[in-house]
């Protein structure tokens, strides 16, 4: 029976004014009593953090927020960029780190990835690293090649306990806002190597590690999919901006 407590993040990516900010946290608000057992955090754009911090700061930790991308720098002349002290001063829980669209668009690679993984500890944030692969990876029967070159990268950076202080995403790149879901089965592949992989180094951290699935997760597949042995939550784009069906994932993994 596994000790880890179910874990839902929405990633806003690039959505939201203020007033759908702030509509978005009250709808969650309204439902927060009957959340179930999982843990709950929202990822908005850094320029909202500051008006969902203040609101979600009634829930007593009910509900974490944290950023999607830090610097490798701590502060300095690096002009647009926000570093992980930014993020924790202004109470950020976590942070995700090397999302495929960070990796894809903005040209992130496994060791920029460790080195935000690093940073975001430095600073005192727990990291969301998130793994997967593309269409053409999978099809090429490459998934597990790469996640677990994408997984060495961190574990050669920081070490193997480093990670006892961070959670994993896979994110298969083929269902982020695609509407096409990975099964339950191959999903639950890929988790159970990723954790096999973790193993190989430490047998406590592995079984310690919650890893989320991400990639068009919605309420009506959540249940199925977090009932996989080594799923332990999701990393939610799309469906985490609508309060009704972020509640529901929530509940479903609780
Ligand atoms: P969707 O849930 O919109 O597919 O996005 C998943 C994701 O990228 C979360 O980080």
């Amino acid at each position: 029976m596994s000790q880890r407590r179910p874990f839902v993040a929405g990633n806003w990516k690039m959505n939201g004014a203020r007033a759908q900010a702030a509509a978005l946290i009250d709808g969650i608000l309204a439902g927060v009593s009957a959340l179930g057992d999982a843990e709950v955090a929202v990822c908005p754009p850094f320029i909202l953090i500051p008006l969902v911090a203040e609101k979600l700061r009634s829930t007593r930790g009910r509900v974490l927020w944290g950023g999607q991308n830090l610097d490798t720098h701590p502060s300095g002349a690096y002009t647009g960029e926000i570093s992980g002290p930014m993020l924790r001063d202004f109470d950020c829980t976590y942070v995700i780190v090397g999302h495929s669209e960070r990796r894809s668009f903005y040209g992130e690679s496994d060791a920029i990835v460790a080195e935000k993984f690093a940073a975001a500890q430095a600073a005192g944030l727990v990291p969301i690293l998130c793994l997967g692969e593309t269409l053409a990876e999978r099809e090429a029967d490459e998934t597990e090649r790469v996640v677990e070159r994408q997984l060495r990268a961190v574990l050669d950076r920081s070490g193997v306990e480093s990670l006892a202080r961070a959670t994993i995403a896979y994110e298969p790149v083929w269902a982020i806002g695609t509407g096409r879901t990975a099964t339950p089965q191959q999903a639950q592949d890929v988790h159970r190597f990723i954790r096999a992989r973790l193993a190989d180094k430490s047998a406590a951290v592995a079984a310690g590690m919650r890893l989320l699935y991400g990639g068009s997760v919605k309420g009506a597949n959540a249940r199925e999919l977090f009932a996989q042995p080594d799923i332990d939550g999701g990393l939610i784009g799309g469906a985490s901006l609508q309060a009704e069906e972020f509640l529901a994932i929530c509940r479903a993994a609780g």
